[in-house]
């Protein structure tokens, strides 16, 4: 490459070409902006550690309650906005480094003691996950609430189950929409333990090799409300991208749920069955016929399940067959997280007052319902009067003309066992929902109340 000395950047890591420079932190100096509360509050307990460190003085309790006031104003100056990441930072660390010794001079030149930027970005984007995972998991107990609600309070509203889109047996509208909610805690399961893995420091394992210093690293799991550090240093910056592949996985299996959800509606809201009507203020309307109400927001949600597969595909890719140790690969495996986890919630709330205020017309629904609908239970009515199900299900299929019209309401009534349109575990549900807000309210308590104890604010208000 020409060596052109106009072009040459001073970093903080040395000079770099700038168009070298520009390429490799590629989108980092906006992406960063993101993270940059997360490397404030690791870097915060970093300093509170280095401070403690037995027999070793690289920074005073002083210095240390120094560079957490620092902290604190850049925190505050990035939600206002005006946190800036220059080209030569190159990244959200270096940007931090270069204001806390700006602003205290030697003391911000020993903050990066002991620490890589390597473990920095990865206790940045757990820190930052965590917090997105909660309002997540939140969000989704929310949705599966309001499906719950929907299918409760529509319970004995009869509506053909179908398989292969055909009409199959009578159903309900309860057991429609306490099948997504269903789908939904489950996912809850899957977030959960993608939390759990996430859950974990990799602080202080540096460039995955150790130090030779006596950092205490349980402490700043601690300090951070980590349930504990990563145990081998190695694995520590081998977790970057692997955490995110599992977090992309399970929002991948969100997205599933809403995208099926979603496309069940577009089906049945259209005029020729019109079971269900969407909330008018979620239709965005043609620019040319003047009796659209199109569902754009359905639509988008079953594209955006696609996306997020992708992403999660993309990051999976990116990890897979990687050298032990630190390979700036990883870099490249931030968008996709960021956007995976923004574009998942995105969905989830554009949902809950959707489900809330969708309208479902009883009519349209029972005037979907033909004898034919009735084949099997009549089937079955034959065998509870004794005759072998095989013969019963020849009987009824030779005379398909012959069968009649039966109460929809009665027929889902019938089917009382665990599960069944008229066997759902209502109470069950709700148990799980609340499962999922009690473990968010803890999981906050913990989170919050360690990182409010380590800047001496109140977080995450900052006041
Ligand atoms: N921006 C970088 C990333 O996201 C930070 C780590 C850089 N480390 C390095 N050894 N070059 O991966």
């Amino acid at each position: 490459m020409e060596s052109d000395s106009m072009a040459i950047r001073k970093t903080i890591v040395g000079h770099v070409d700038a168009a070298v420079l520009a390429f490799t932190a590629g989108k980092d100096v906006q992406l960063d902006l993101a993270l940059a509360e997360a490397d404030c509050i690791g870097t915060a307990a970093h300093v509170t550690m280095l401070s403690r460190m037995p027999g070793v003085n690289i920074l005073t309790e002083r210095d240390r309650n120094a560079v957490v006031r620092e902290l604190i104003t850049i925190m505050r100056a990035a939600r206002r906005g005006t946190f800036r990441i220059r080209p030569e930072d190159q990244d959200v660390h270096l940007a931090v480094e270069r204001l806390l010794t700006q602003k205290l001079g030697h003391v911000g030149k020993r903050v990066h003691t002991a620490r890589s930027r390597n473990d920095q970005v990865a206790t940045d984007l757990r820190l930052y996950a965590k917090e997105r995972l909660l309002t997540l998991q939140d969000r989704m107990a929310d949705l599966a609430g309001a499906l719950l609600r929907l299918a409760r309070r529509h319970v004995n509203v009869p509506m053909v189950g179908r398989t292969h889109l055909q009409p199959a047996m009578p159903s309900s509208v309860g057991l429609w929409a306490s099948a997504h909610a269903e789908s939904l805690l489950d996912d809850a399961i899957l977030l959960r333990a993608a939390y759990d893995v996430n859950n974990r420091c990799p602080l202080g394992s540096a460039a995955s090799y150790g130090v030779s210093l006596p950092i205490d690293r349980a402490l700043t799991a601690r300090l951070l409300g980590f349930h504990g550090p990563h145990q081998n240093v190695l694995y520590a910056g081998n977790g970057r991208g692997k955490c995110e592949s599992a977090i992309l996985a399970s929002l991948a299996q969100v997205m599933v749920t809403l995208s099926r959800f979603a496309e069940d509606l577009i089906l049945f809201a259209m005029p020729e069955f019109g079971y269900f009507t969407m909330p008018a203020a979620f239709g965005t309307g043609s620019s040319i016929m003047p009796q659209k109400n199109n569902p754009d927001v359905l639509e988008l949600i079953r594209a955006r399940a696609k996306i997020v597969s992708a992403h999660s595909a993309a990051v999976t890719a990116i990890v897979q067959g990687l050298p032990s140790g630190y390979s700036r690969d990883l870099q490249e495996t931030k968008e996709p997280f960021l956007e995976g986890l923004r574009v998942t919630a995105a969905c989830v709330d554009v949902l809950v007052p959707f489900v809330e205020q969708l309208r479902v017309n009883r009519q349209k629904l029972l005037a979907g319902f033909t004898p034919a609908v009735f084949a099997t239970d009549r089937a079955l009515e034959l065998v509870a009067g004794g005759m072998p199900f095989r013969d019963a299900y020849d009987q009824v299929k030779a005379n398909l003309g012959e069968l009649s019209m039966v109460n929809p309401k009665l027929a889902i009534r019938a089917k009382t066992h665990l599960g069944a349109p008229g066997g759902l575990d209502f109470r069950g549900f709700a148990a799980r929902v609340h499962q999922e807000h009690r473990h968010v309210a803890a999981e906050r308590r913990r989170f919050h109340g360690a990182v409010t104890r380590l800047l001496g604010v109140d977080y995450p208000a900052l006041g």
